[in-house]
């Protein structure tokens, strides 16, 4: 199966009628030192969680001079078995993903190299977060519209999936998803 058929450019969210809520998960951790070999973080330390459900997770690190490193287990750093990865790569300057929402899936957004943004609204709530260290993650609810936009040179986003791809998963007109989020198929 072909997967590289050119998708339609995803629809532009219109810019929220609610303040966006700013989250800079990275600014100020270059500042942060860790004796090598010891975990920096707790695993279930979470940066501030947003309005839409979204939150942002600072994975668990283990420094060592030789090269860092920071793993991911489902149901423990995320509340959700791992089924699918797949990732982002050679995104030419000034393109966005995304554009769509799911019907059940979650998501565990990772910046693995690089930098990026995420827009994301719940129908009722927007939010815009930066990521741009690969040892936080992005946790992505079901029925929560997304897009990535703003990739730096190079920039690689990770994501980890609750299933397999399905399409009939996807909300990919905006209207179509607000209406059932208005109708209460929301994240818990
Ligand atoms: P899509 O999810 O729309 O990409 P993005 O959200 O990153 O903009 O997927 C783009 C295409 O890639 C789509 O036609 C189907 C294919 N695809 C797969 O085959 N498997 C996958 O796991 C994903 C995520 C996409």
């Amino acid at each position: 199966m072909s997967v590289t058929q050119p998708q339609p450019h995803a629809r532009r969210l219109e810019p929220p009628d609610v303040a966006p809520a700013v989250e800079r998960a990275g600014q100020g951790d270059e500042r942060r030192r860790h004796p090598a070999g010891r975990r920096s973080s707790d695993r279930r330390s979470y940066v501030p969680s947003g309005r839409t459900g979204c939150r942002v997770v600072d994975l668990p690190r283990v420094n060592d001079p030789r090269g860092n490193l920071t793993f991911v287990e489902s149901q423990d750093t995320i509340p959700f078995s791992i089924e699918r990865v797949y990732y982002l790569y050679d995104v030419p300057g000034g393109e966005s993903r995304g554009g769509h929402a799911h019907r059940q899936l979650e998501q565990f957004v990772i910046a693995a190299a690089g930098s990026f943004e995420v827009l994301v609204n719940d129908g009722a709530h927007t939010e815009r977060f930066f990521l741009n260290r690969s040892y936080y993650g992005l946790y992505i609810p079901r029925m929560v519209w997304r897009e990535i936009d703003e990739f730096s040179s190079g920039s690689v986003c990770l994501v980890m999936a609750s299933h397999h791809y399905d399409e009939s998963d996807y909300y990919r007109e905006y209207d179509e998803f607000l209406a059932a989020s208005r109708a209460g198929d929301r994240a818990p």
